[in-house]
């Protein structure tokens, strides 16, 4: 936690904008399961690395990685978001209108199991970043039509794929640790993508991320 401080301290700042989405978002009592700040950076800078003009986020909750995310686009670019509780879109809504990026993103509520095949049905154009944070169990299918709405050279970031290092143990009882064995498993073999995971340590705790690059 201090190393975290340390860095959060000289490489990410003050932030008025994503502080007041956190604080709004405690106020109405969202748990606190966002990103961290240098998560938060580093989607961030992904994103610009890519050269991201529309990105799908799968998860919303305040709109805190939204908001790092949304920030790397151009002018003219979109984000689309997909979130299922519509208390929560609505904050993360305000949030992001605070943080000025109302016309670069679009938050859409429902379940993203019908909010994908719905962009799948209507709207085929390709994402360049995808970033999954829904419900843990439901990654696999989540993965599965982020390569359906994605084209080679685009990446893919799912979160939480440690949970504190139960992902590794075959017999865990927690079900999003289950979740991610099941989608390493699928991984394996997959020739669709190239992939790797990051653990991460910090005030969330250990997890971390499996990164993809999309490569067929
Ligand atoms: N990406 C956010 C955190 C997302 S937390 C951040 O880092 O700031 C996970 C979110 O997924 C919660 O807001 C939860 O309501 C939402 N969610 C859970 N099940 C879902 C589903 N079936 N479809 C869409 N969103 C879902
Ligand atoms: C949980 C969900 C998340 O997206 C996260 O980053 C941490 C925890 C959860 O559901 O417990
Ligand atoms: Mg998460």
């Amino acid at each position: 936690m201090a190393v975290e401080r340390f860095f959060d301290e000289r490489l990410i700042g003050a932030d008025p904008a994503l502080e007041a989405a956190l604080q709004s978002s405690a106020a109405a009592g969202l748990p606190a399961i966002n990103v961290t700040p240098a998560q938060g950076r580093f989607l961030h800078l992904l994103a610009r690395i890519r050269g991201a003009r529309r990105i799908l986020e799968v998860g919303t909750l305040g709109g805190y990685s939204t908001i790092w995310l949304a920030r790397a686009l151009p002018t003219g670019g979109e984000l689309i978001s997909l979130e299922l509780n519509p208390d929560y879109a609505a904050l993360a809504r305000a949030n992001v209108g605070r943080a000025g990026l109302a016309d670069r993103v679009d938050i859409r509520v429902g379940s993203a199991a019908s909010s994908l095949a719905h962009l799948g049905q209507n709207d085929p154009r390709p994402f360049d970043l995808v970033f999954i944070d829904a419900d843990k169990p439901s990654t696999p299918l989540y993965f599965e039509w982020a390569l359906r709405l994605t084209r080679p050279g685009a990446v893919v970031v799912i979160d939480n794929v440690v949970r504190d290092g139960a992902v590794a143990d075959p017999a865990t009882a927690e079900a999003g640790a289950q979740a991610m064995r099941r989608f390493a498993d699928s991984l394996a073999g997959e020739k669709r993508v190239s992939a790797t995971a990051l653990q991460t340590v910090g005030s969330k705790g250990y997890d971390g991320f499996i990164l993809a690059l999309v490569v067929a």
